[in-house]
């Protein structure tokens, strides 16, 4: 057994995962409670029986928006008319999870808050829900703090068109690989969000407070410049990993990063970029005002090539481009377990569509072998044969679990 297979049992030979989930009014689920044995699970039910629900639900163990980027109030379950008569009080949503990081159990909560701000200059009631996360019943403020604890990569079918589509989910999915690795760059990306907005607006305003536009573009600048080093950091990584692991089955790839920033890095200490981003900022000013696009770690991509044929993703059949995708999670798996010390949970959603049968069971002896959680999901049992007793079972019917 070679170095890196070793090293990766190690880390897993200590648990890490989800031991024990329940979920209250959260989607078709008015409460469900689900003891997690052995891995991988395998949840298989009719088409918009829950599967995804699960999966989404263990995806709210960690920071963000969970694996549909819903908004928080969308979940909470609907009730049919007849529960809700004569009932006045409104229900809620929420998910406790006991989990396990190198076999030490720990405990988190999340549900959402209706917050109600009083807007003083006009009397109005500001209303919105915001997430609140509990460790061992202690409330964080800060989301990120979650990622110590658990970490999870998803796959759903959704990112069958990732490489083909627009590039705003490749980006989400680009940042997602980061801040597995970095805590803090899901923060950068949020704070530069927010002064992108306070900027854009300042300037449809018609505002031209040279000053406070200055500020701006300099704070956006350093986060700008801290978050495409990030993203340059995380891309070599991988890239050097496929380089020197090759997978036996999943293809050899390239990932090429697509952005000014992250270019400029190739040949600017950060400071110098700094400036050059800040610089390029005011002069884009006029684009806001005219709805031109703004160029910058907004708008940053990434290509993959499928190596043997130096071919473009988003030319490969959707096959191969659901093998490429693949070939991306194992390697992040496995940096991540080796960077980390502890292994990330796998959401795995209808992952065996568009497979065929020799890398269907080669993902799933993969999975196996590596010895950490992976909770998957489809319309078909029979996907699974070659698990057979070595997975745990659930099927879901009417919001049931057998
Ligand atoms: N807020 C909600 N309240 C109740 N049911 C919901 C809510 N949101 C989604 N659903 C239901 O959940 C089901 C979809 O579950 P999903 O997990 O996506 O199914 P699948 O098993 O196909 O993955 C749909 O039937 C949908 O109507
Ligand atoms: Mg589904």
């Amino acid at each position: 057994m070679n170095f890196l297979n070793k090293k990766l049992q190690e880390i897993s030979k200590l648990k890490s995962g989800v031991k024990r989930l329940t979920l209250t009014d959260y989607r078709n689920y008015k409460s469900l409670r689900i003891n997690a044995e052995i891995s991988p699970i395998i949840i298989t039910g009719e088409n918009g029986s829950g599967k995804t629900n699960i999966l989404e639900a263990i995806s709210f163990l960690t920071p963000g928006r969970g694996l549909r980027s819903s908004k928080l109030s969308d979940i909470k379950r609907i009730r049919s008319s007849e529960e809700i008569n004569g009932l006045n009080t409104e229900n809620a949503w929420s998910v406790a999870a006991d989990i396990l990081k190198n076999d030490e159990e720990i405990s988190i909560g999340t549900a959402v808050q209706r917050v109600v701000r009083e807007n003083t200059e006009d009397d109005d009631f500001h209303k919105f829900d915001r997430r609140i996360v509990k460790i061992n019943q202690q409330k964080i403020t800060q989301q990120s703090e979650l990622g110590k604890y658990i970490s999870a990569i998803w796959i759903t079918p959704q990112m069958d068109r990732l490489f083909s589509g627009g590039p705003q989910p490749r980006r989400s999915f680009l940042d997602r690989l980061v801040y597995a690795f970095d805590l803090e760059h899901a923060k950068r990306t949020a704070n530069f969000e927010h002064l992108y907005r306070q900027w854009f607006q300042l300037l449809k305003s018609g505002n031209r407070d040279v000053h406070w536009l200055q500020s701006i573009e300099s704070d956006m600048a350093s986060l700008g410049v801290a978050i495409a080093a990030a993203r340059r950091e995380q891309i070599a990584r991988l890239n050097t990993f496929i380089e020197n692991e090759p997978d036996d089955i999943f293809p050899d790839i390239r990932i090429e990063l697509d952005g000014t920033v992250e270019k400029m890095l190739d040949t600017e200490p950060a400071i110098k970029a700094e400036d050059f981003y800040a610089e390029n900022l005011a002069g884009q000013r006029n684009n806001v005002l005219y709805n031109d696009s703004v160029d910058g770690v907004n708008r940053t991509d990434f290509k993959v090539f499928l190596k043997k044929k130096n071919m473009p993703a988003e030319l490969c059949s959707t096959g191969e481009q659901k093998a490429l995708l693949i070939s991306i999670i194992l390697a992040q798996t496995k940096c991540q377990i080796l960077n980390k010390g502890f292994t990330p949970v796998l959401l795995l959603d209808e992952v065996t569509t568009h497979l065929d049968d020799q890398k269907r069971d080669a993902l799933l002896q993969k999975i196996y072998d590596l010895q950490l959680q992976a909770w998957i999901t489809s319309t078909e049992e029979s996907n699974f044969s070659l698990l057979q007793n070595k997975a745990q079972y659930f099927k879901i019917k009417d919001g049931k679990l057998f």
